[in-house]
């Protein structure tokens, strides 16, 4: 399993860190398997598998339970999950109890919060009692109702420095890491200069440490392309389509199940022959 020490050496090294979100076994089996360093076990599954607007109606139980279907896809690449909404905001006891349960019942080793510096008695608490924090700043998704859309930030140079301070903060705070999610290349690169934490980026140019992608934006398995940021490496959705209308043609044309796919009862001579055996 990948350690938190050596995603942090990565950076040292100048070597690039990869991440992709997961959330259940067959994925992260394929992802771990490929070489990806860390798979993160997204809140976006809020809109990308159950199909919400927003990631805000996900469960701190949901996480623990995708996080463990993850668990068992993966043999090396660190594991990291997601803190929904209202699970460690309310204070720096309820953000214990409830990152504690993830490092306890799941195989995550590190939890990320979305957050900026109202995290920053959180992240000294959890990280100074061993809970491992990577840190999650630029577009909040967890805000969408005070953003009213998701939108680039940092687009300014005030707001850029304000955002550099935030990193600081969670630097010294005790983050092992920070995703930047939408922010501008320059921003991200400043950012990821100032910072001896690897930067993680989200639709923040090519100069952060390492990058990350959601699993079907990256594998085109929603109908239409929903960000410019996110490419597209394969586009799974016309293919897996194509094949639920061949498979639903076949059942009403009898086509499948064919000879191959069918078991037939064996006669009493074969049975016999079969007990013999
Ligand atoms: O929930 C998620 O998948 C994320 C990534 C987009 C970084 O936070």
């Amino acid at each position: 399993m990948i350690t938190i020490p050596q995603i942090q050496k990565k950076k040292k090294v100048g070597e690039k860190i990869s991440m992709l979100t997961a959330y259940d076994a067959p994925f992260a089996s394929i992802f771990d398997e490929a070489g990806v360093d860390i798979l993160l076990v997204g809140d976006s599954l809020g809109r990308v598998v159950q199909g919400h607007e927003n990631t805000l109606p996900v469960t701190l139980e949901q996480m623990i339970y995708h996080t463990q279907c993850v668990g068992r896809g993966t043999k090396h690449a660190l594991i990291v999950s997601d803190m929904p909404f209202l699970s460690y905001q309310v204070s720096s006891e309820q953000a214990i109890q409830n990152t504690g349960r993830i490092l306890k019942e799941t195989p995550a080793r590190a939890v990320k919060l979305e957050g900026g510096r109202e995290l920053e008695g959180t992240v000294r608490t959890l990280t100074q009692i061993g809970i491992p924090v990577m840190g999650h700043i630029g577009l909040q998704p967890q805000s969408i109702h005070t953003l009213g859309t998701y939108k680039m930030q940092g687009k300014t140079i005030p707001q850029a420095e304000a955002l550099k301070e935030t990193a600081l903060l969670l630097q010294a705070a005790g983050c092992f890491s920070l995703v930047l999610e939408c922010v501008t290349a320059e921003t991200a690169e400043e950012i990821t200069k100032a910072l001896e934490i690897p930067t993680i980026g989200i639709g923040a140019g090519p100069h952060c440490d390492g990058q990350v992608l959601v699993l079907h934006d990256m594998l085109g398995l929603l109908p239409e392309a929903r960000l410019k940021h996110a490419k597209i490496y394969t586009h799974l959705y016309p293919m897996i389509s194509q094949a639920a209308k061949e498979y639903v043609s076949e059942v009403q044309s009898g086509k499948f199940p064919s000879e191959e796919q069918t078991t037939h009862r064996i006669s009493p001579l074969e049975e016999i022959a079969v007990r013999k055996i």
